[in-house]
Protein backbone atom coordinates (compact mmCIF):
# COMPACT_ATOMS: atom_id res chain seq x y z
CA UNK A 1 0.00 0.00 0.00
CA UNK A 2 1.60 3.60 -1.08
CA UNK A 3 2.41 5.27 2.26
CA UNK A 4 0.22 8.23 3.62
CA UNK A 5 2.11 11.64 3.44
CA UNK A 6 1.38 13.95 6.52
CA UNK A 7 2.78 17.67 7.00
CA UNK A 8 4.09 18.61 10.01
CA UNK A 9 4.60 22.36 10.66
CA UNK A 10 6.23 24.40 14.09
CA UNK A 11 9.00 26.18 14.65
CA UNK A 12 9.77 24.15 17.99
CA UNK A 13 11.80 20.95 16.37
CA UNK A 14 11.32 19.27 19.35
CA UNK A 15 7.48 19.82 18.75
CA UNK A 16 7.67 18.09 15.51
CA UNK A 17 9.66 14.96 16.74
CA UNK A 18 6.89 15.01 19.36
CA UNK A 19 4.08 14.55 16.99
CA UNK A 20 5.77 12.26 14.78
CA UNK A 21 6.42 9.79 17.73
CA UNK A 22 2.93 10.38 18.57
CA UNK A 23 1.43 9.74 15.37
CA UNK A 24 4.11 7.42 14.44
CA UNK A 25 3.05 4.38 12.50
CA UNK A 26 4.13 2.15 9.33
CA UNK A 27 1.71 4.05 6.32
CA UNK A 28 2.70 7.57 7.60
CA UNK A 29 5.52 10.02 6.14
CA UNK A 30 6.13 12.81 7.48
CA UNK A 31 7.45 15.76 5.59
CA UNK A 32 8.65 18.56 8.83
CA UNK A 33 8.92 22.15 8.14
CA UNK A 34 9.94 24.94 10.89
CA UNK A 35 8.99 27.85 9.03
CA UNK A 36 5.97 28.76 6.38
CA UNK A 37 8.42 29.15 4.00
CA UNK A 38 9.14 26.04 4.18
CA UNK A 39 5.83 24.26 4.53
CA UNK A 40 5.51 25.85 0.79
CA UNK A 41 8.40 24.45 -0.77
CA UNK A 42 7.26 20.52 0.43
CA UNK A 43 3.87 21.62 -0.75
CA UNK A 44 4.99 22.17 -4.18
CA UNK A 45 6.83 18.76 -4.01
CA UNK A 46 4.21 16.19 -2.19
CA UNK A 47 0.41 15.43 -2.14
CA UNK A 48 0.13 15.69 1.30
CA UNK A 49 -3.26 13.50 3.47
CA UNK A 50 -3.24 15.78 6.02
CA UNK A 51 -1.39 19.62 7.19
CA UNK A 52 -0.70 19.75 10.91
CA UNK A 53 -0.27 23.94 11.19
CA UNK A 54 1.34 24.95 14.45
CA UNK A 55 -0.55 28.56 14.66
CA UNK A 56 2.32 30.45 16.63
CA UNK A 57 5.11 30.77 14.77
CA UNK A 58 7.34 34.06 14.26
CA UNK A 59 7.39 35.56 10.74
CA UNK A 60 4.58 33.41 8.83
CA UNK A 61 2.14 32.08 11.63
CA UNK A 62 -0.02 28.73 11.13
CA UNK A 63 -3.28 30.88 9.89
CA UNK A 64 -1.14 33.00 7.25
CA UNK A 65 0.58 29.97 5.71
CA UNK A 66 -3.29 28.32 5.84
CA UNK A 67 -4.76 31.29 4.06
CA UNK A 68 -1.75 31.56 1.52
CA UNK A 69 -2.53 27.28 0.87
CA UNK A 70 -5.90 27.95 0.48
CA UNK A 71 -5.34 30.70 -2.53
CA UNK A 72 -2.75 28.41 -4.35
CA UNK A 73 -4.83 26.31 -6.90
CA UNK A 74 -2.40 22.96 -6.17
CA UNK A 75 -2.39 23.41 -2.26
CA UNK A 76 -6.32 24.46 -2.06
CA UNK A 77 -7.89 20.88 -1.24
CA UNK A 78 -5.03 20.12 2.02
CA UNK A 79 -6.96 19.65 4.63
CA UNK A 80 -5.84 21.53 8.23
CA UNK A 81 -5.57 20.95 11.42
CA UNK A 82 -4.16 23.88 13.39
CA UNK A 83 -2.08 23.60 16.50
CA UNK A 84 -2.82 25.85 19.45
CA UNK A 85 -2.14 27.10 23.08
CA UNK A 86 -5.95 27.17 23.30
CA UNK A 87 -7.03 30.81 22.47
CA UNK A 88 -10.58 29.18 20.79
CA UNK A 89 -11.55 32.82 19.66
CA UNK A 90 -8.78 33.09 17.71
CA UNK A 91 -10.37 30.45 15.40
CA UNK A 92 -12.00 33.34 13.52
CA UNK A 93 -9.26 34.91 12.61
CA UNK A 94 -8.43 31.44 9.74
CA UNK A 95 -11.13 32.83 6.82
CA UNK A 96 -10.86 29.89 4.59
CA UNK A 97 -13.13 27.76 6.15
CA UNK A 98 -15.74 27.40 3.40
CA UNK A 99 -13.03 26.58 0.98
CA UNK A 100 -11.48 22.78 2.76
CA UNK A 101 -11.78 20.47 5.50
CA UNK A 102 -10.34 22.45 9.31
CA UNK A 103 -9.80 21.25 12.65
CA UNK A 104 -8.08 21.98 15.40
CA UNK A 105 -5.93 20.45 18.27
CA UNK A 106 -5.51 22.62 21.27
CA UNK A 107 -2.46 22.45 24.00
CA UNK A 108 -1.37 20.28 25.73
CA UNK A 109 -2.05 17.58 22.99
CA UNK A 110 -4.25 14.74 24.47
CA UNK A 111 -2.45 11.81 22.32
CA UNK A 112 -5.93 9.81 21.74
CA UNK A 113 -7.68 12.52 20.32
CA UNK A 114 -4.61 13.83 17.98
CA UNK A 115 -4.13 9.67 16.61
CA UNK A 116 -7.83 10.26 15.99
CA UNK A 117 -8.19 13.23 14.14
CA UNK A 118 -5.42 12.59 11.85
CA UNK A 119 -6.81 9.31 11.33
CA UNK A 120 -9.74 10.68 10.01
CA UNK A 121 -8.06 12.56 7.46
CA UNK A 122 -5.73 9.32 6.25
CA UNK A 123 -8.77 7.38 6.06
CA UNK A 124 -10.15 10.24 3.33
CA UNK A 125 -6.95 10.50 1.56
CA UNK A 126 -7.28 6.88 1.35
CA UNK A 127 -10.77 6.39 0.19
CA UNK A 128 -9.92 9.44 -2.67
CA UNK A 129 -6.83 7.45 -3.76
CA UNK A 130 -8.26 4.29 -4.24
CA UNK A 131 -11.05 6.31 -5.97
CA UNK A 132 -8.83 7.81 -8.45
CA UNK A 133 -7.21 4.76 -9.11
CA UNK A 134 -10.62 2.98 -10.40
CA UNK A 135 -10.67 6.04 -12.60
CA UNK A 136 -7.57 5.76 -13.57
CA UNK A 137 -8.21 1.62 -14.46
CA UNK A 138 -11.31 2.49 -15.79
CA UNK A 139 -9.99 5.35 -18.21
CA UNK A 140 -7.64 2.91 -19.71
CA UNK A 141 -9.80 0.03 -20.26
CA UNK A 142 -11.65 2.09 -22.27
CA UNK A 143 -8.90 3.76 -24.20
CA UNK A 144 -7.74 -0.19 -24.55
CA UNK A 145 -11.56 -0.88 -26.11
CA UNK A 146 -11.57 1.96 -27.93
CA UNK A 147 -8.07 1.16 -29.54
CA UNK A 148 -9.54 -2.34 -30.07
CA UNK A 149 -12.76 -0.65 -31.83
CA UNK A 150 -10.44 0.76 -33.94
CA UNK A 151 -8.56 -1.70 -34.85
CA UNK A 152 -10.93 -4.20 -35.20
CA UNK A 153 -12.72 -1.49 -37.52
CA UNK A 154 -9.52 -0.75 -39.94
CA UNK A 155 -9.07 -4.58 -40.30
CA UNK A 156 -13.02 -4.51 -41.53
CA UNK A 157 -12.57 -1.91 -43.87
CA UNK A 158 -9.01 -3.06 -45.71
CA UNK A 159 -10.70 -6.32 -46.09
CA UNK A 160 -13.89 -4.90 -47.18
CA UNK A 161 -11.36 -3.00 -49.97
CA UNK A 162 -9.74 -6.13 -50.72
CA UNK A 163 -12.46 -8.06 -51.66
CA UNK A 164 -13.76 -5.38 -54.36
CA UNK A 165 -9.95 -5.45 -55.61
CA UNK A 166 -9.74 -9.22 -55.52
CA UNK A 167 -12.86 -9.64 -57.26
CA UNK A 168 -11.73 -6.69 -59.92
CA UNK A 169 -7.98 -8.34 -60.54
CA UNK A 170 -9.66 -11.69 -61.19
CA UNK A 171 -12.70 -10.45 -63.25
CA UNK A 172 -10.09 -8.87 -65.74
CA UNK A 173 -8.42 -12.49 -67.00
CA UNK A 174 -12.19 -14.20 -66.87
CA UNK A 175 -13.27 -10.95 -69.10
CA UNK A 176 -10.16 -10.98 -71.67
CA UNK A 177 -10.26 -14.95 -72.13
CA UNK A 178 -14.44 -14.99 -72.29
CA UNK A 179 -13.36 -12.27 -75.30
CA UNK A 180 -10.77 -14.50 -77.00
CA UNK A 181 -13.01 -17.05 -77.25
CA UNK A 182 -16.42 -15.85 -78.25
CA UNK A 183 -13.60 -14.41 -81.16
CA UNK A 184 -12.70 -17.55 -81.92
CA UNK A 185 -15.85 -19.04 -82.00
CA UNK A 186 -17.61 -16.56 -84.61
CA UNK A 187 -14.07 -17.26 -87.21
CA UNK A 188 -15.42 -21.08 -87.06
CA UNK A 189 -18.41 -21.68 -89.44
CA UNK A 190 -18.30 -25.71 -90.64
CA UNK A 191 -21.67 -24.48 -93.02
CA UNK A 192 -19.07 -22.51 -95.22
CA UNK A 193 -15.55 -24.28 -94.20
CA UNK A 194 -14.40 -21.51 -92.00
CA UNK A 195 -11.79 -21.81 -89.70
CA UNK A 196 -9.30 -19.40 -88.30
CA UNK A 197 -5.86 -18.92 -89.60
CA UNK A 198 -2.45 -20.87 -87.95
CA UNK A 199 -1.66 -17.33 -86.70
CA UNK A 200 -5.31 -16.67 -85.46
CA UNK A 201 -4.74 -19.85 -83.46
CA UNK A 202 -1.00 -18.83 -82.37
CA UNK A 203 -2.72 -15.39 -81.14
CA UNK A 204 -5.60 -17.47 -79.46
CA UNK A 205 -3.20 -19.69 -77.55
CA UNK A 206 -0.69 -16.92 -76.30
CA UNK A 207 -3.52 -14.22 -75.50
CA UNK A 208 -5.49 -17.48 -73.21
CA UNK A 209 -2.06 -18.58 -71.98
CA UNK A 210 -1.16 -15.31 -70.27
CA UNK A 211 -4.35 -15.01 -68.87
CA UNK A 212 -4.96 -18.38 -67.58
CA UNK A 213 -1.26 -17.61 -66.19
CA UNK A 214 -2.20 -14.49 -64.56
CA UNK A 215 -4.96 -16.25 -62.97
CA UNK A 216 -3.45 -18.88 -61.74
CA UNK A 217 -0.81 -16.79 -60.03
CA UNK A 218 -3.74 -14.34 -58.55
CA UNK A 219 -5.27 -17.74 -57.29
CA UNK A 220 -1.99 -18.99 -56.19
CA UNK A 221 -1.01 -15.94 -53.90
CA UNK A 222 -4.54 -15.90 -52.50
CA UNK A 223 -3.73 -19.60 -51.61
CA UNK A 224 -0.34 -18.73 -50.08
CA UNK A 225 -2.53 -15.78 -47.82
CA UNK A 226 -4.43 -18.41 -46.69
CA UNK A 227 -1.36 -20.92 -45.94
CA UNK A 228 0.31 -17.93 -44.16
CA UNK A 229 -2.89 -17.37 -42.18
CA UNK A 230 -3.18 -21.23 -41.24
CA UNK A 231 0.30 -22.06 -40.44
CA UNK A 232 0.53 -23.98 -43.02
CA UNK A 233 3.21 -22.01 -45.33
CA UNK A 234 6.06 -25.38 -45.23
CA UNK A 235 9.35 -24.97 -46.79
CA UNK A 236 11.25 -28.27 -48.38
CA UNK A 237 14.97 -26.74 -48.86
CA UNK A 238 17.36 -28.13 -51.24
CA UNK A 239 21.07 -27.38 -52.44
CA UNK A 240 21.49 -24.67 -54.70
CA UNK A 241 23.30 -21.62 -55.54
CA UNK A 242 21.96 -17.86 -55.55
CA UNK A 243 23.15 -17.88 -58.91
CA UNK A 244 20.93 -20.37 -60.32
CA UNK A 245 17.55 -18.74 -58.41
CA UNK A 246 18.39 -15.61 -60.09
CA UNK A 247 19.16 -17.38 -63.89
CA UNK A 248 15.92 -19.02 -63.44
CA UNK A 249 13.46 -15.83 -62.24
CA UNK A 250 15.72 -13.24 -64.67
CA UNK A 251 14.69 -15.92 -67.94
CA UNK A 252 11.08 -16.07 -66.45
CA UNK A 253 10.83 -12.32 -66.90
CA UNK A 254 12.44 -11.75 -70.36
CA UNK A 255 9.25 -11.21 -72.44
CA UNK A 256 8.23 -8.46 -70.20
CA UNK A 257 11.36 -6.75 -69.30
CA UNK A 258 11.18 -6.22 -73.60
CA UNK A 259 8.09 -5.00 -72.63
CA UNK A 260 7.84 -2.71 -70.55
CA UNK A 261 11.32 -1.23 -71.62
CA UNK A 262 13.32 -2.13 -68.20
CA UNK A 263 16.80 -2.34 -68.32
CA UNK A 264 18.53 -5.20 -66.56
CA UNK A 265 21.90 -5.66 -64.71
CA UNK A 266 22.71 -8.24 -62.69
CA UNK A 267 25.92 -8.54 -60.11
CA UNK A 268 25.52 -11.90 -58.65
CA UNK A 269 28.97 -13.92 -58.01
CA UNK A 270 28.54 -17.81 -59.36
CA UNK A 271 29.05 -20.05 -55.90
CA UNK A 272 27.24 -18.52 -53.45
CA UNK A 273 25.73 -22.27 -52.15
CA UNK A 274 22.47 -22.18 -50.24
CA UNK A 275 19.98 -24.57 -49.11
CA UNK A 276 16.83 -23.00 -49.40
CA UNK A 277 13.45 -23.65 -50.69
CA UNK A 278 14.00 -23.03 -54.08
CA UNK A 279 10.66 -22.45 -55.31
CA UNK A 280 9.62 -19.64 -52.71
CA UNK A 281 12.63 -17.59 -52.67
CA UNK A 282 12.34 -17.83 -56.72
CA UNK A 283 9.13 -16.26 -55.59
CA UNK A 284 10.31 -13.79 -53.48
CA UNK A 285 12.86 -12.41 -56.05
CA UNK A 286 9.63 -12.63 -58.83
CA UNK A 287 8.09 -10.40 -56.42
CA UNK A 288 10.84 -7.90 -56.40
CA UNK A 289 11.31 -7.75 -59.96
CA UNK A 290 7.41 -8.26 -61.18
CA UNK A 291 6.66 -4.63 -58.77
CA UNK A 292 10.01 -2.80 -60.01
CA UNK A 293 8.16 -3.82 -63.77
CA UNK A 294 4.93 -2.62 -62.67
CA UNK A 295 5.81 0.96 -60.48
CA UNK A 296 9.41 1.45 -62.34
CA UNK A 297 8.72 1.06 -66.24
CA UNK A 298 11.26 2.01 -68.37
CA UNK A 299 14.29 2.00 -65.37
CA UNK A 300 16.98 0.05 -64.70
CA UNK A 301 16.30 -2.51 -62.65
CA UNK A 302 19.35 -4.13 -60.83
CA UNK A 303 19.95 -6.77 -59.15
CA UNK A 304 22.78 -8.33 -56.81
CA UNK A 305 23.83 -10.70 -54.20
CA UNK A 306 26.94 -11.35 -51.70
CA UNK A 307 27.59 -13.45 -49.42
CA UNK A 308 28.38 -12.78 -46.08
CA UNK A 309 29.84 -14.62 -43.39
CA UNK A 310 26.65 -17.13 -42.61
CA UNK A 311 24.01 -15.25 -45.11
CA UNK A 312 23.28 -14.04 -48.08
CA UNK A 313 21.95 -10.61 -49.22
CA UNK A 314 19.55 -10.51 -52.05
CA UNK A 315 18.80 -7.46 -53.38
CA UNK A 316 16.69 -5.92 -56.28
CA UNK A 317 16.82 -1.82 -56.68
CA UNK A 318 14.96 0.26 -59.32
CA UNK A 319 14.74 4.07 -60.28
CA UNK A 320 11.01 4.55 -59.97
CA UNK A 321 9.06 6.70 -57.71
CA UNK A 322 10.04 5.07 -55.00
CA UNK A 323 8.14 4.85 -51.18
CA UNK A 324 7.02 7.84 -49.43
CA UNK A 325 8.53 6.98 -45.92
CA UNK A 326 5.33 6.61 -43.50
CA UNK A 327 4.24 3.89 -46.13
CA UNK A 328 7.79 1.94 -45.83
CA UNK A 329 6.37 0.22 -42.26
CA UNK A 330 2.95 -0.66 -44.41
CA UNK A 331 3.89 -2.57 -47.55
CA UNK A 332 4.91 -5.62 -45.99
CA UNK A 333 1.79 -6.06 -44.52
CA UNK A 334 -1.48 -8.11 -45.74
CA UNK A 335 -3.84 -5.87 -48.36
CA UNK A 336 -1.80 -2.89 -48.24
CA UNK A 337 -0.25 -0.73 -50.98
CA UNK A 338 1.03 2.38 -51.27
CA UNK A 339 -0.13 3.58 -54.56
CA UNK A 340 -2.90 5.67 -54.45
CA UNK A 341 -3.45 5.38 -57.99
CA UNK A 342 -5.95 2.38 -58.61
CA UNK A 343 -4.54 2.08 -62.44
CA UNK A 344 -1.76 -0.06 -61.23
CA UNK A 345 -3.59 -3.04 -60.76
CA UNK A 346 -2.26 -5.39 -57.46
CA UNK A 347 -3.43 -7.28 -54.32
CA UNK A 348 -0.97 -5.84 -51.95
CA UNK A 349 -0.37 -9.41 -50.94
CA UNK A 350 3.22 -9.91 -53.15
CA UNK A 351 5.33 -8.49 -50.31
CA UNK A 352 3.39 -9.45 -47.59
CA UNK A 353 3.62 -13.51 -48.48
CA UNK A 354 7.63 -12.60 -49.51
CA UNK A 355 8.36 -11.00 -46.12
CA UNK A 356 6.77 -14.42 -44.85
CA UNK A 357 8.86 -16.42 -46.59
CA UNK A 358 12.21 -14.86 -45.84
CA UNK A 359 11.23 -14.85 -42.13
CA UNK A 360 10.12 -18.92 -42.75
CA UNK A 361 13.93 -19.10 -43.71
CA UNK A 362 14.79 -17.19 -40.44
CA UNK A 363 16.00 -14.13 -42.73
CA UNK A 364 14.99 -10.37 -42.80
CA UNK A 365 13.07 -8.23 -45.24
CA UNK A 366 13.70 -4.23 -45.83
CA UNK A 367 13.23 -1.51 -47.94
CA UNK A 368 15.38 1.37 -48.40
CA UNK A 369 13.49 3.95 -50.67
CA UNK A 370 13.37 7.76 -50.72
CA UNK A 371 10.34 9.24 -52.75
CA UNK A 372 11.31 10.14 -56.31
CA UNK A 373 14.69 8.18 -55.88
CA UNK A 374 13.84 4.31 -56.93
CA UNK A 375 13.29 1.24 -54.24
CA UNK A 376 15.69 -0.91 -53.28
CA UNK A 377 14.14 -4.26 -51.27
CA UNK A 378 16.83 -6.19 -49.44
CA UNK A 379 16.66 -9.69 -48.03
CA UNK A 380 19.46 -11.27 -45.93
CA UNK A 381 18.55 -15.15 -45.78
CA UNK A 382 20.84 -17.66 -43.75
CA UNK A 383 22.58 -20.25 -46.03
CA UNK A 384 21.57 -22.96 -43.93
CA UNK A 385 18.52 -22.10 -42.22
CA UNK A 386 17.19 -25.40 -42.12
CA UNK A 387 20.03 -26.98 -40.60
CA UNK A 388 20.04 -28.92 -37.78
CA UNK A 389 23.11 -27.48 -36.03
CA UNK A 390 21.78 -23.83 -36.07
CA UNK A 391 21.14 -22.58 -32.49
CA UNK A 392 17.55 -23.36 -31.64
CA UNK A 393 16.20 -19.93 -31.64
CA UNK A 394 16.64 -19.37 -35.09
CA UNK A 395 15.27 -22.17 -35.93
CA UNK A 396 13.26 -22.11 -39.23
CA UNK A 397 9.44 -21.71 -38.69
CA UNK A 398 6.83 -22.20 -40.31
CA UNK A 399 5.46 -18.43 -41.44
CA UNK A 400 2.17 -17.80 -39.47
CA UNK A 401 0.90 -14.28 -38.00
CA UNK A 402 -1.65 -14.06 -35.39
CA UNK A 403 -5.22 -13.10 -36.18
CA UNK A 404 -6.36 -9.35 -35.56
N1 LIG B 1 9.55 -1.16 -56.62
C1 LIG B 1 8.57 -0.43 -56.10
N2 LIG B 1 8.46 0.90 -56.34
C2 LIG B 1 7.49 1.66 -55.81
N3 LIG B 1 6.52 1.17 -54.99
C3 LIG B 1 6.57 -0.15 -54.71
C4 LIG B 1 7.58 -1.02 -55.23
N4 LIG B 1 7.35 -2.25 -54.76
C5 LIG B 1 6.25 -2.16 -53.98
N5 LIG B 1 5.77 -0.93 -53.94
C6 LIG B 1 4.62 -0.44 -53.16
O1 LIG B 1 4.35 -1.39 -52.15
C7 LIG B 1 3.00 -1.84 -52.23
C8 LIG B 1 2.92 -3.28 -51.79
O2 LIG B 1 3.54 -4.12 -52.74
P1 LIG B 1 2.99 -5.58 -52.96
O3 LIG B 1 3.86 -6.25 -53.96
O4 LIG B 1 2.81 -6.20 -51.63
O5 LIG B 1 1.51 -5.35 -53.53
P2 LIG B 1 1.02 -4.96 -54.98
O6 LIG B 1 2.15 -4.93 -55.95
O7 LIG B 1 0.23 -3.73 -54.83
O8 LIG B 1 0.03 -6.16 -55.31
P3 LIG B 1 0.38 -7.70 -55.58
O9 LIG B 1 -0.18 -8.41 -54.40
O10 LIG B 1 -0.35 -8.01 -56.81
O11 LIG B 1 1.85 -7.82 -55.67
C9 LIG B 1 2.59 -1.61 -53.66
O12 LIG B 1 1.20 -1.44 -53.78
C10 LIG B 1 3.37 -0.34 -54.02
O13 LIG B 1 2.64 0.77 -53.58
MG1 LIG C 1 3.49 -6.70 -56.03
Amino acid sequence: MEKMKILLVDDKKENLFALQSLLGSEEIEFQKATSGTEALELLLVHDFAVALLDVQMPEMDGFELAELMRGAERTRAVPIIFVTAGAHNRQSTFRGYEKGAVDFLYKPLDPHIVKSKVQVFIELARQRQLLRHQLEETQRALAARDEALATAKEALRTRDEFMTIASHELKTPVTSLKLQLQMSKRRIDPAKNLMPTPAQLTNLIDVSNRQVTRLAELIEDLLDVARIRAGRLEFTPQATTVAEIVEEVTERFADQLDHSENKLTIDVPQGIAVEWDRSRIEQVLVNFVSNSIKYAPGTLIHIAATAERDHAVLSVRDEGPGIPKDRQPKIFERFERATASRSISGLGIGLYIANQIVRGHCGRLRVESEEGKGAKFIAEIPLRPFSTNMISDTKPRSSHDPLP
